[in-house]
């Protein structure tokens, strides 16, 4: 199955960025937020970072605005009805996912695939909310989707080996490198990456070192892009607490615990770069 037209469900961090990806791979996209304000937010962005493309030399300004005529940002869910591959990129949680994915079943066509961009939750447990568990997967982007090159595709227990063809040749025309992973809790990337983020904040506050110091060390003495702590307010720290959490019920394991001034800092309000603040000051950036 050649997929044409992507509906991406979640106006989030990620929404916007699949969005961008999918559409300049020549996808026409319909990208659903519950409220206008959000969509047309999306649309926005959208055209700015298409615009700062066109003034870095990146793209050029036909191929901009044939990138904007291709996406269409609507709040009703049935909009998606034509699509031949609905991503679903909302709250990392379960009940919110069951509910939608339940609600695309009834709406999409029968030979449309539902994918779920899910960090750490079950896939076949979200695919359990429909009657065509062989048309759903993990199509897991990174952040922000417009730059990091990998996609995990996620094989579920009942994902159809047509389906997880289709998910991969999808990933693979948005120009990523594609990475088979069974459907286990954090899939890969999350499951290496976040009990190291844990840890760090346990570090931080254990008082045995600054978060400064932190975030330099580990990119100095690891050649890491971004600190632990940086990358925690890149990723959302709600967002981060609930793979945190996931992982930790799958393993049971004390260690896995989630960092209780993880946990203080979602209470706050404090959700990283998306809220201005996280671990680190945005409001003046
Ligand atoms: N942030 C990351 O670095 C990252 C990376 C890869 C995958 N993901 C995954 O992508 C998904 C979205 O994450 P994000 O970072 O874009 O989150 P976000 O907090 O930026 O956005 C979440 C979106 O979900 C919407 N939403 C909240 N509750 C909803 C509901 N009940 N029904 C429908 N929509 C609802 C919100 O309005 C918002 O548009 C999550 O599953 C997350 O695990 C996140």
């Amino acid at each position: 199955m050649t997929i044409k037209r992507v509906g991406i469900v979640g106006s989030g961090i990620m929404g916007a960025g699949i969005a961008e990806v999918a559409a300049k791979a020549g996808c026409e996209v319909v990208l659903r937020s519950r409220k206008h304000e959000s969509a047309d937010a999306m649309v926005a962005g959208l055209a700015k970072s298409l615009t700062k493309q066109v003034e870095k030399g990146r793209l050029d300004d036909a191929e901009r605005t044939a990138v904007l005529d291709r996406v269409d940002a609507v709040t009703d869910l049935a909009a998606l009805a034509e699509c031949d591959l609905v991503l679903e990129s909302v709250v990392e949680d379960l009940p919110a996912k069951l509910a939608l994915f339940a609600e695309l079943d009834g709406i999409c066509g029968d030979d449309a695939i539902l994918a779920t961009n899910t960090s750490t939750l079950s896939v076949a447990a979200i695919a359990g909310a429909t009657k065509r568990p062989d048309k759903v997967c993990g199509i897991h982007f990174f952040n922000p989707a417009p730059v990091m090159s990998v996609v995990e595709v996620v094989r579920a227990e009942r994902s159809s080996d047509a389906t997880i063809a289709a998910a991969r040749a999808f990933a693979e025309s948005c120009g990523k490198d594609v990475v088979d992973v069974r459907d286990q809790a954090g899939f890969i990337v999350n499951a290496l990456l976040f009990p190291y983020l844990n840890d760090a904040v346990k570090l931080l506050a254990s008082g045995a070192a600054t978060r400064d110091d932190i975030d330099t060390a580990m990119k100095g003495g690891c050649n890491f892009p971004m600190g632990p702590l940086e990358l925690l307010d890149l990723v959302g720290l709600d967002t981060s607490l609930s793979i945190i959490e996931a992982l930790h019920a799958a393993s049971g394991e004390d260690a896995d615990t989630p960092a209780p001034m993880l946990a203080a800092l979602v209470a706050e309000g404090k959700l990283g770069r998306k809220s201005g603040a996280g671990f680190y000051d945005y409001s003046r950036k």
